[in-house]
């Protein structure tokens, strides 16, 4: 059975899951406007992504016997800058839900939570390579420059992302 402490934080995950793919779905917009088709399609199936790991937690509440509550889901901007503004901003974003795994791992310490370390594991994990792969990104950008007609190789590479 889950604490109501820690019932209350994981539907707060859950809520945060889902405004990540929320995020990274009007940033796939933003680039299919942009016409640059191979962005858009990375953050679509990242904006897939989110809505999973939303529902992993979202199905743990469940299985511990919690209550799942959904709260509104924060309306994400629509516009950047450029490309590479775009994965600066998924870069700091993900650093922020790393903040929030381990803020929830502390907590699962503190109660003695073990079943919710070990399901929480998996994100510190996943955290890792999220961080990792929109850093990257961003170094590719740097490189080749952060204007659409520098991109297309770019566009091309994150295009086949399946
Ligand atoms: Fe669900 Fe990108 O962290």
């Amino acid at each position: 059975m889950l604490s109501k402490s820690m019932e209350t934080a994981l539907n707060r995950q859950v809520n945060r899951e889902m405004y990540s793919a929320y995020l990274y779905l009007a940033m796939s917009a933003y680039f299919e406007t942009a016409s640059m088709k191979g962005f858009a399609k990375w953050m679509r199936i990242q904006a897939k992504e989110e809505q999973t790991h939303a529902m992993k937690i979202y199905d743990y509440i469940i299985a511990r016997g919690g209550k799942v509550t959904l709260d509104a889901i924060e309306a994400p901007k629509a516009k950047w800058a450029s490309a590479g503004k775009v994965f600066e901003e998924v870069f700091s974003h993900e650093q922020k839900v790393t903040a929030m795994i381990n803020n929830l791992v502390d907590l699962a310490i503190k109660e003695k939570d073990h079943a919710t370390f070990e399901m929480l594991q998996w994100f510190v994990k996943e955290q890792v390579e999220e961080e990792e792969h929109a850093s990257e990104i961003v170094s590719q950008i740097a490189i080749l420059g952060d204007v659409v007609g520098h991109l297309f190789w770019l566009d091309h590479q994150l295009g086949k992302r399946e």
